[in-house]
């Protein structure tokens, strides 16, 4: 793994962007893995900026995220359908129908899985991934003890990663109980992996993931056996990595 320090959130938001931005330039047709969260979100704005200043395209972009609440309407403002809207594609060229998102209203949850796993092989697989990290080491919504070989498939959210996002919501009891997640095993397979870790929260975590061994009980730390992977860290976030 290949690891950029940086000062703080801006600085990792903005390294975060280039990276993407360079993706894009070196391949038009890129298919981009997207994550949602606090992470992720300044590097949104910076990649908004480049296209406001710069006019880099995504028109021949495909975006596949990670994950979706089940039960929550793509027009619900906690939804991740909404979200990516807000933060990103709604101000950038990415064509609508280039955008992928688990369908978290599908009838068949089971079904909706597995014609996500379809549409990521038809794409032809992620180019560059981009991750955050729970504070317990789930990626996408896989929490601890999820098999490395899971593709995309139905999770039950943990207490930890309920209580995490409730700050979206009003009341813990209104955070979704489950969700649509690509499994490790998709994730693993896209051909290049950036991970962000910000701030203090995230620093016994990243210190794990780097240091300790490759277990299931930490889902991030396989990605120490994929061969691309750059993890974006700041100052407070890697406070105990040795
Ligand atoms: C979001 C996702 C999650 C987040 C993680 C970190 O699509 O898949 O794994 O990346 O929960 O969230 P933040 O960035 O809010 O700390």
């Amino acid at each position: 793994m290949k690891i950029i320090a940086v000062e703080n959130y801006q600085e990792m938001s903005k390294a975060a962007a280039q990276f993407i931005i360079n993706q894009v330039k070196e391949k038009p047709q890129s298919v981009l893995g997207l994550a949602t969260g606090g992470t992720v979100l300044g590097t949104y704005e910076k990649v908004i900026e480049d296209y406001q200043q710069n006019k880099t395209s995504y028109k021949q972009v495909h975006s596949v995220n990670l994950d979706e609440y089940i039960g929550v309407e793509a027009t619900h403002p906690n939804s991740y359908h909404y979200y990516m809207m807000e933060h990103l594609f709604a101000h950038i060229d990415i064509e609508r129908d280039h955008i992928h998102i688990p369908n978290g209203l599908a009838k068949n949850t089971e079904e909706e899985c597995r014609n996500y796993e379809g549409v990521i092989e038809e794409l032809g697989g992620v180019d560059l991934q981009l991750l955050g990290i729970g504070v317990n080491g789930h990626i996408g919504f896989n929490e601890p003890g999820t098999s490395f070989d899971s593709v995309t498939h139905v999770v039950k959210l943990t207490e930890s990663t309920r209580d995490a996002n409730k700050r979206y919501f009003n009341r813990l009891e209104d955070v979704p109980t489950h969700a649509i997640t690509m499994g490790i095993s998709t994730i693993m397979k896209s051909k290049n992996i950036l991970l962000l870790v910000s701030g203090k929260k995230k620093a016994e975590i990243l210190a794990q993931v780097m240091n300790g061994e490759i277990d299931e009980k930490v889902p991030a730390s396989i990605l120490n056996t994929h061969p691309n992977v750059t993890i974006i860290a700041d100052k407070d976030a890697l406070a105990f990595v040795g």
